[in-house]
């Protein structure tokens, strides 16, 4: 990881909220002003939904630019989308059906294709997508990601193969996930670590160990993916709850946010 990572904790599951929403609006605006439109790649779980909530409610509604935002995920499932394990629908029903994004710019991943070929359309759309013209690779403006208990990020677990990947997006499959038990499209090290922002979000304490191994252990990706992720020059923003920063030591823990 380069550069020490920024840690923020927050007091509670409000405030935790709040903070990922007030930096995904931060962030839209900058990149809107800069570039015309802000590319977000977004996480599923459980993690973000109350971002999405937030997003869509009365606090943030009506100052995003959502006609200029496009939407990709940081992984997907290999459903259909109108499966529930599909971080599509879960996007739909919690933002992007509440607000007036351009549909055209929404980015599913083909979770009802064969996984082969979803990554092989999807790694094409983010470079079609996020072209800029001038021989940059493709570039996120914020990846927006969670952590399992086993250090994965995305759907990049240990072990995986798609952690050594040049590609921007990678099928997974089924034998080396945590439950849903289904194949999956990822995006890869290389497509993270090109984005401008980087930041997990991370409730509960059974991802204390995860956390503290993520931030605080050797850099060892095959057992702890979310090592592989270090965006170059930026730093990874880490918004964690109390319980989720438990395991940290004192020089890297902030003191909890006041309530
Ligand atoms: C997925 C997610 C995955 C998730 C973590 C944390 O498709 O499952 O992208 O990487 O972010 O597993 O999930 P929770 O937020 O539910 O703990």
């Amino acid at each position: 990881m380069s550069g020490r990572p920024g840690i923020e904790v927050a007091a509670g599951p409000e405030d935790l909220a709040g903070r990922a929403a007030r930096l995904f609006c931060h962030a839209a605006r900058a990149a809107v002003t800069a570039r015309g439109r802000f590319a977000v790649a977004i996480s599923g779980g459980s993690t973000p939904r109350p971002v999405w909530a937030r997003l869509a409610g009365p606090h943030h509604r009506d100052d995003l630019p959502w006609e200029r935002i496009e939407f990709f995920w940081a992984d997907e499932r290999c459903v259909p989308p109108d499966h529930p394990d599909s971080n599509y629908r879960a996007a739909r029903q919690t933002l992007l059906d509440r607000v007036p994004v351009d549909p055209a710019r929404i980015h599913r991943v083909r979770g009802e294709a064969e996984p082969a070929v979803a990554a092989e359309e999807y790694d094409g759309e983010l470079r079609r997508t996020l072209a800029t013209g001038a021989g940059e690779p493709p570039r996120l403006d914020l990846a927006l990601l969670g952590l399992g208990p086993d250090g994965h990020t995305a759907s990049l677990f240990p072990g995986s193969a798609a952690l050594e990947s040049s590609r921007l997006a990678e099928a997974v499959p089924a034998a080396i996930v945590l439950p849903p038990v289904v194949d999956r499209v990822t995006l890869t090290p290389v497509a993270l670590n090109a984005a401008r922002q980087v930041a997990f979000l991370v409730a509960g304490a059974s991802k204390a160990p995860a956390v503290r191994a993520a931030i605080e252990g050797p850099h060892d990706p095959a057992r702890c993916p979310a090592r592989a992720i270090s965006p170059p020059g930026g730093r990874a923003l880490w918004l964690l709850d109390a319980a989720a920063a438990a395991g940290l030591e004192d020089r890297d823990r902030p003191a909890a946010a006041a309530p």
